[in-house]
């Protein structure tokens, strides 16, 4: 298994690299990402390529035996190429350029900056074409949102194009006919920029003026955010094929987890790998273990594979400031985690702390004076255990029962117009792993478009823009035996954002067993009750008033005027059955109710009972050998009941029954 570090090579004099890589090799580290910034060191004038030093540090790092991930520089385009040409710049809603001294200084659509990208890209691929230490290719870093400059006003008119044929077609579907809206021709149409009823007065929400707008027609803001993720993947596409033309070698991009402004599983589809960016303490904010390993779950469901980790948290970060230093063990915890959801490669971001540049205070493994201390032991000891076990984790499946439906396209209609101030989809996606997966039952986060057959469960949260397609594939699905769950807002519009004239819930009606009545936006601190098989809860954004066409009732309301009409409903429909969520739930009930469904769908737990801030995680290696990772986020020990007689693939030692977790401690056991 690859093991390794993200390396700076051109921030050190060269003296220091042997020093390194001699460190590295200690380190038990046979790979390293070079080179993803450094456009203005390998072109440092227009069409003056240098190699040499990239060159020298490659064969610095060969030496010691460590293989190279090599990354496209088009995230930091040069000063002499922006200066040659302003207009690349990016531009944001209010139509401020956005300028040089940072990164990302760039539109995806601008056709120049395209050119220039695929040049680099080529030249970078033809240089290191057959190179025997390179690996792979990582193209650009962590591709970003949105930009609203002419280049892309003119790119979404050909896009608009090709996707609706007439400008007939587009009025109808965004239906401009709602305050004189209509589009004569494609010349006319707008990029969903500030508009005249934007601005902080009239933007519920919105914590500054310089808030995005979003009072727009919502067929435009929604095919807008497809337009900018397919641009994206096109320019993504436009090096892959230049690397393709002159190398075999797998191509990556480093995707950011829960990140949502581009549809990753479209992004997806060009990459040999997904490889991700996990920071789960900084100074912006720190994840909540089961955030964390929902995000490891949707890299692995972006193409069905394992993905690798090409830059995991090894030190405390921040740019102006810095989030807590990882403790003890820590850093070791997060590496097994993502291992448990499927990581087969593990690349640290830093190797050493750097002392110029914005990221000064974003440590790594060595600090700035470069000497291994605490966090270089503990890297070293994952380092050796890694490679002991690795044909454990190489290619190994977790074999979930459970799946969870993720939309960019709903993301991103829910987002503009979240029915209710206090909803967001991304957290009621997550509310539903952490009840799930804090039953210690594995959780598949995946798209709409996955095969749902092999699952026992899926899960469709507020899956509120719906077609035909996507409905008679889940009527089938739970025709044949499958459970579905849905919840309010499910199915409430079209695919291209208007409102569905069918009776709520829509396509899913007649599966649920369902209509709704009303429905009642929760606000102004107002909470309603709930009460049914699994106890008390309450609702505090989202209330359907619901009338059962034959589903049962699993809770009520317990309040306001639709006391007593159901809240939770399950519909038997041929095999299989809707599970209708009418309402949020407080985390305590959602996962009491996640616990009777999970029951009554004879879903099995990897533990007898669920601890908290533990996570249980089945897998199966290559070898077919099936093993339990036990993973204690908490910081004290905890004492586990276990299902099963194991071996601990790492002491040798036999264990059943009763397994105490020191803080933060791992555990690899096999079945026996
Ligand atoms: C991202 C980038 C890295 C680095 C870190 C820290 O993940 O890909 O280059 O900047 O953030 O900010």
């Amino acid at each position: 298994m690859y093991f390794g570090v993200d390396y700076y090579p051109e921030h050190w004099p060269e003296e220091r690299w042997p020093i390194d890589a001699e460190m590295m090799k200690q380190a038990n580290i046979n790979i390293v990402r070079l080179a993803e910034f450094a456009w203005a060191k390998m072109e440092p004038e227009e069409g003056v390529y240098d190699f040499a030093w990239l060159d020298r540090a490659i064969e610095v790092l060969a030496g010691a035996g460590i293989k190279i991930v090599l990354g496209t520089p088009t995230a930091t385009a040069p000063k002499w190429l922006m200066d040659k040409y302003p207009d690349m710049y990016p531009v944001d809603v209010y139509g401020l350029s956005k300028g040089f001294g940072t990164r990302r200084h760039y539109c995806v659509n601008h056709p120049v900056y395209r050119d220039y990208s695929k040049q680099i890209a080529r030249v970078m691929a033809e240089h290191y074409r057959d190179h025997p230490h390179v690996v792979a290719w990582q193209i650009d870093n962590e591709f970003g949102g949105a930009c609203y400059c002419q280049s892309d006003l003119h790119a979404f008119r050909i896009w608009l194009r090709k996707k609706y044929g007439t400008i007939d077609r587009l009025n109808a579907e965004w239906g401009t006919v709602f305050w004189s809206q209509t589009y004569r021709s494609w010349e006319e149409i707008i990029l969903p920029v500030y508009s005249a009823s934007d601005g902080f007065s009239q933007n519920g929400g919105a914590s500054s003026l310089l808030s995005t707008p979003y009072n727009h027609n919502p067929g435009l803001l929604l095919d807008y955010q497809r337009f900018f993720s397919d641009a994206t993947a096109e320019y993504q596409r436009l090096q892959i094929e230049e690397i393709r033309a002159c190398s075999e070698l797998p191509i990556t991009h480093n995707l950011m987890g829960h990140f949502s402004e581009l549809d990753y599983f479209d992004l997806g589809k060009d990459l040999d790998f997904v490889c991700w960016d996990n920071y789960p303490n900084t100074m912006w904010g720190k994840s909540s273990p089961a955030s964390v390993s929902m995000a490891h779950d949707l890299m692995r469901g972006i193409k069905n594979q394992n993905f690798w980790m090409m830059e995991q948290q090894s030190g405390p970060c921040g740019w102006h400031s810095m989030g807590d230093t990882p403790e003890p063990g820590q850093i070791r915890l997060w590496t097994y985690q993502a291992i448990a959801h499927g990581a087969e490669g593990m690349v640290y971001f830093r190797w050493r702390a750097c002392t110029v540049g914005i990221e000064q205070y974003w440590h790594g493994i060595l600090d700035h004076d470069g000497i291994g201390r605490r966090r270089y032991r503990e890297i070293t000891a994952i380092g050796s255990e890694i490679a002991k076990l690795s044909p454990l984790y190489l290619h190994a499946k977790n074999d979930n029962a459970v799946a969870l439906v993720k939309s960019y396209d709903n993301v991103w209609s829910h987002r503009a117009q979240p029915h209710n101030l206090k909803f967001s989809y991304d957290t009621l996606l997550k509310g539903y792993y952490t009840a799930v997966a804090g039953h210690h039952v594995g959780v598949d986060v995946t798209s709409a478009e996955t095969d749902f057959s092999p699952y026992k469960l899926v899960l469709m949260p507020a899956f509120n823009l719906m077609t035909e397609v996507i409905a008679a594939k889940c009527e089938a699905y739970v025709a044949s035996g499958g459970a579905l769950l849905v919840t309010f807002r499910s199915g409430t519009r079209t695919w291209n954002n208007q409102m569905t004239t069918l009776t709520f819930p829509g396509l899913f009606r007649e599966l649920a067993g369902v209509e709704l009545e009303e429905f009642d936006s929760v606000n102004f601190g107002r909470t309603v009750g709930v009460n049914g098989s699994f106890g008390e809860g309450t609702a505090s954004i989202w209330c359907d008033v619901l009338k059962s066409n034959g589903a049962e009732t699993l809770a009520e309301y317990s309040s306001h005027y639709y006391n007593g009409t159901p809240a939770v409903t399950v519909n038997t429909y041929g095999k299989g059955r809707v599970y209708y969520v009418g309402c949020d739930l407080d985390a305590d009930a959602l996962a009491r109710l996640a616990g009777i469904i999970l029951e009554r769908e004879g879903i099995a737990a990897s533990l007898p009972k669920a601890y908290e801030g533990v996570e249980a995680i089945e897998r199966i290696a290559e070898d077919g050998r099936a093993y339990l990772m036990l993973l204690n986020h908490n910081s004290e020990p905890v004492e586990v009941e276990l299902n099963g007689v194991y071996t601990d693939a790492l002491s040798g030692e036999a264990v059943e029954g009763e397994l105490s977790l020191e803080p933060y401690a791992v555990h690899v056991l096999l079945n026996s």
